[in-house]
């Protein structure tokens, strides 16, 4: 009788086991899991309770020995089969046509086919796997020699104590022998935040990012910390034999075996493949579930791969294309303020010059006197900068522990730098501003504006030129760029017969403008690009808006009172009746907004969020406008529809919250056909 129960529990305990290893496969690899966290522990408690009863059954591989072992007292030192290299970095598609220039010539060939996947930004580890089982974690060390770190890595739940076939295919040289597995161990952002969190409220230092909270929990000498810690094993390389021909194929075996692997990885054919995969990428990275730092992008052919070699400790088959840092610390050399057009003060730092994302940055902003007391940025400090996307580059954070003593604090002067007239605060309080209207700064500023995109858009009209015009008192104010004659252009530095002839004819093109770019190109105080574009709906002509009474100006949408009182000031001004004068005279002609649009989305409100494949963004939001609908920029209860791209922003999640309508880039087409 007791020989049936034990037989029975036994095969209890199996069944158990490998019901429980599917569970962890589906939830901690598939990430589709088939039946609730309670009930997976449910079983878990079930099998747990069983082996203690028979803890002859217990197996190094049962689910339930992911936490075994005592602390350590330090990590056995182990020496990799093969050592584990580096690779070397590049920061763009250029670096990287470079290094492909260098393979292609080394091999021989023209055409080489990679393959690419994401840079986890976590801790390499080595799995040994002795007939399908693991026996050892390892990490990186030096390369040749890393540490002993089996008990923690166990606890991951997406790394298999035992291989098993998820695929079609099977592998009969693995049953036998050692398989190698390299790969990284990350902790998702998510886990990151909840880890942080409880830091902060139990008063203890936060950790700087997963990529050292992953790190620190693998090289922690006691298991149980390594288990509460939510990390994830991503494989990327097989060193193992197993007849794969290509680097893709590794991936392929990888998630046969059971392993988490890269599911954007992909083959990339050519360097614009490349290209395209990083683009991607960059655009996906933030709403990835892990961080990145770039992308791994590998010589297929497993053949030529080796037949590259390695040079110093990294392999020359394989590089490493990471997304240039949005960050770097130099030195502010100055405080300087800078006037706006419309007369803002803004502070700004003169930076040793320092690469940031692809570009020199030699100045960030600053924004305003409470920024830089927030910051306690003083001139003379080390700092970080930073830039994302096209914005301008600003400062993050003072390194106040490089300080010397040297720092000078930064006072802001009370007259203006470039007019002499005194600096006033405006009614927000922050804010401090030039009134002088004939600043040469902020004429210079205006001039900027007025030729630029979504205003005269004169093509190769830039600031560069703006200052040689202004300098060499070939213009005086905006009117002045019409009567300009290729032989005032010719002798500017930069410019030749063929360009000076150029910028003639794009000036003349420019002349005939739509009114609510004109309007944009006034300047006027509060107006920005969507204002302007409701502005020119309303009152069809330049002399409609510029008669509009303060009543009428507020009634149009999204124009409030302070907006409404600056664009009455500005056409009772006499300096910009002037000006408009002087515009008129000088063959500009504002086309009337009236007759041109369509009414088929008349009275409707559009949000785009996210990237569109056929049109631009603009694009889109001039089609809605022309077709008698609204762009606005923020999604409310008023917006009728949501038309969401790749990669959308928070916009897609507010319409769900709203309940608006969205659609996709296709459908919006459609509809405004
Ligand atoms: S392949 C020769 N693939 O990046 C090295 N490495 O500098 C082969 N890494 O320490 C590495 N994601 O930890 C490879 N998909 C990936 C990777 C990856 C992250 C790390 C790895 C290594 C470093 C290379």
């Amino acid at each position: 009788m007791k020989q049936h129960i034990k037989s029975q529990a036994k095969k209890r305990i199996e069944k158990l086991r490998e019901v429980i290893n599917h569970h962890r496969y589906r939830y901690h690899v598939l990430d589709s899991p088939e039946i609730s966290d309670a009930a997976h522990d449910s079983l878990k408690h079930e099998l747990k309770q069983l082996e203690q009863q028979f803890p002859e059954f217990i197996t190094p591989d049962s689910p339930t020995q992911r936490v075994s072992g005592k602390a350590l007292d330090k990590f056995k030192k182990v020496t990799h089969v093969s050592p584990m290299l580096s690779l070397e970095d590049v920061f763009s598609i250029d670096e990287f046509a470079e290094w492909e220039k260098r393979i292609a010539k080394l091999l021989g060939q023209k055409r080489v086919l990679y393959f690419g996947e994401l840079k986890f930004d976590g801790i390499a580890i080595s799995l040994l796997y002795e007939q399908g089982t693991l026996v050892r974690g390892a990490t990186r060390g030096d390369g040749k020699i890393g540490e002993d770190v089996t008990q923690n890595i166990r606890t991951i739940e997406s790394i298999p104590l035992k291989l098993e076939f998820h695929g079609n295919k099977k592998y009969d040289k693995l049953l036998g022998g050692t398989v190698e597995v390299r790969g990284e161990v990350v902790m998702t952002k998510k886990a990151f935040k909840k880890l942080n969190k409880v830091q902060k409220k139990k008063g203890e230092k936060l950790y700087a990012n997963a990529r050292n909270l992953a790190a620190g929990s693998i090289r922690q000498l006691d298991p149980a910390i390594a288990a509460s810690r939510e990390l994830s094993f991503f494989a990327y390389a097989l060193l193992t034999d197993l007849g794969q021909r290509l680097h893709g194929e590794e991936h392929d075996l990888l998630k046969d075996l059971g392993f988490k692997t890269d599911e954007l990885a992909r083959m990339a054919a050519t360097k614009d493949d490349v290209a395209d995969f990083y683009r991607e990428v960059a655009h996906k990275r933030k709403s990835l579930a892990f961080d990145i730092d770039g992308l791994v992008i590998s010589v297929n052919d497993s053949e030529l791969y080796k037949k590259l070699g390695v040079v110093g400790k990294a392999p020359r088959g394989a590089v490493a294309l990471k997304f240039a840092p949005e960050e770097a610390t130099t030195i502010v050399e100055n405080i300087i303020v800078q006037i706006g057009r419309t007369g803002a003060v803004t502070p700004v730092a003169v930076l040793r010059p320092v690469r940031i994302s692809g570009v020199t940055v030699s100045r960030a902003t600053l924004h305003n006197m409470d920024e830089i007391g927030r910051l306690g940025v003083n001139i003379g400090d080390t700092v970080i900068v930073g830039r994302a996307g096209d914005v301008i580059p600003d400062v993050r954070e003072v390194v106040k522990e490089l300080r010397t003593g040297k720092e000078k604090p930064f006072h802001m002067p009370t007259l203006c730098p470039v007019c002499g007239q005194s600096l006033k605060k405006g009614s927000g309080g922050v804010l401090i501003r030039c009134m002088n209207k004939e600043c040469p700064a902020r004429h210079r500023e205006a001039l900027y504006h007025f030729v630029s995109k979504k205003a005269f858009d004169i093509d190769g009209l830039g600031p560069k030129t703006i200052n040689a015009l202004l300098d060499e008192g070939l213009i005086q104010d905006a009117a002045d760029l019409f009567s300009l004659k290729e032989g005032d252009l010719v002798p500017l530095e930069r410019f030749g017969e063929k360009s000076a002839s150029n910028l003639r004819e794009a000036i003349d093109a420019s002349r005939r403008i739509p009114l609510a770019r004109f309007i944009m190109a006034l300047g006027i105080l509060h107006v920005g690009e969507e204002t302007a574009i409701d502005l020119a709906h309303r009152f069809r002509t330049t002399e409609a808006l510029k008669k509009a009474s303060l009543d009428e100006l507020t009634a149009v949408p999204n124009i409030g009172e302070i907006v409404a009182k600056s664009i009455h000031a500005f056409f009772r001004d006499e300096h910009s009746a002037a000006l408009m004068r002087k515009l008129k005279h000088a063959g500009v002609t504002v086309v009337s907004e009236k007759g041109k649009t369509g009414t088929k989305l008349k009275g409707k409100i559009f949000v785009f969020t996210g990237e569109l494949k056929t049109i631009t963004r603009d694009e889109a939001k001039a089609l809605v406008r022309s077709l008698g609908g609204t762009a606005s920029e923020s999604v409310s209860a008023r917006t009728d529809y949501v038309v969401v791209g790749d990669s959308p922003g928070l916009k897609h999640e507010q319409a769900k919250k709203f309940g608006v309508s969205i659609m996709d880039e296709k459908e919006f087409l459609k509809m405004a056909k």
